[in-house]
């Protein structure tokens, strides 16, 4: 596997690709990868002939007082785990290279209102505008055909499927199911924030989402009462929830009688630790 960290190494590496007609995917993260983004990779190789991965800790969709300075950076430890997985190209910019003139002066992107203020987007203003942001910058940089993302940040695999939609990118975007723990814990960086005694707790946020999802099967009408059930057994977990919500899988919407595709999402603080996490839930 190489590894590049300026446009001008990067286009060397994928001019070459190009010209063999190779169709290239993109797996966009932040690093101190586990086998949720191994799942990725794997995925995108299923789909392409080459497969780039970037890693970049994004400071334009952290918000002020969120952990974007103790965010843990594990470069060996990626760049040894995407060999393995057979990663093509690491793409581990500089600040410099993703932002030239400074991220305080730099040309931002605004997701749309109607996704991106809401859940996710409500408990941190200016997430998604940093998401898409960077994002936007990852695929004209790369160029890809493909890009994969994972379904455990739902909301933004929204937000990136219409930036690609809006912004006319001829890009596929592949979605992966979340990779669990054996107790259910959906794998995220931050799990390592997590506590000893926290673990317990925050394993139990899968199981009260998919109740909840079982609920709304069994009384789809009845949606907002499977909301505050799952909030009351995540606080009697002695988690501090920002938001539980069932919403239209399509556009996050409330839930009309005709919906099918719903999903149940959620983000709650277990100590110091924010965890988000969702289920499928579809009806009849
Ligand atoms: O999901 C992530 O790791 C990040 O939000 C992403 C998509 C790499 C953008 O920085």
């Amino acid at each position: 596997m190489r590894q590049v960290q300026t446009r001008d190494q990067l286009w060397a590496v994928l001019r070459k690709w190009r010209r063999s007609g190779s169709r290239i995917a993109l797996v966009p993260t932040m690093g101190n990868l586990h086998e949720g983004h191994l799942a990725l990779v794997a995925a995108a190789r299923e789909c392409s002939d080459r497969v780039v991965a970037s890693i970049y800790v994004n400071p334009a969709q952290f918000g002020e007082g969120e952990d974007y300075e103790r965010y843990p950076r594990t470069p060996d430890e990626d760049r040894e785990a995407l060999e393995a997985a057979h990663c093509d190209l690491l793409f581990a910019p500089s600040d410099r290279t993703m932002y030239p003139g400074g991220l305080a002066d730099a040309t931002c992107l605004q997701a749309p209102r109607s996704l991106s203020a809401i859940l996710e987007g409500a408990a941190r203003p200016g997430h998604f505008d940093g998401v898409v942001t960077v994002v936007s910058r990852l695929f004209n940089l790369v160029g890809p055909d493909v890009a994969v993302f994972g379904e455990k940040d739902y909301q933004q695999l929204l937000v990136i499927q219409r930036l690609v939609e809006d912004m006319g990118y001829p890009i596929r975007v592949v979605s992966v199911p979340t990779v669990r723990s054996a107790a259910g814990l959906a794998l995220s960086s931050r799990n390592r924030y997590l506590q000893d005694e926290q673990r317990g707790a925050a394993e139990q946020l899968n199981g009260i989402l998919a109740a909840a999802a079982r609920r709304v099967i069994e009384s789809p009408g009845r949606w907002q009462e499977a909301e505050r059930e799952a909030r009351n057994s995540l606080e009697q977990s002695g988690m501090r929830v920002d938001y539980v919500a069932v919403r239209r899988a399509v556009d996050l919407d409330r839930p009309l009688p005709t919906d099918r595709d719903l999903r149940v999402l959620a983000a709650a603080w277990c100590g110091g630790t924010r965890l988000i996490d969702n289920r499928a839930c579809r009806l009849g």
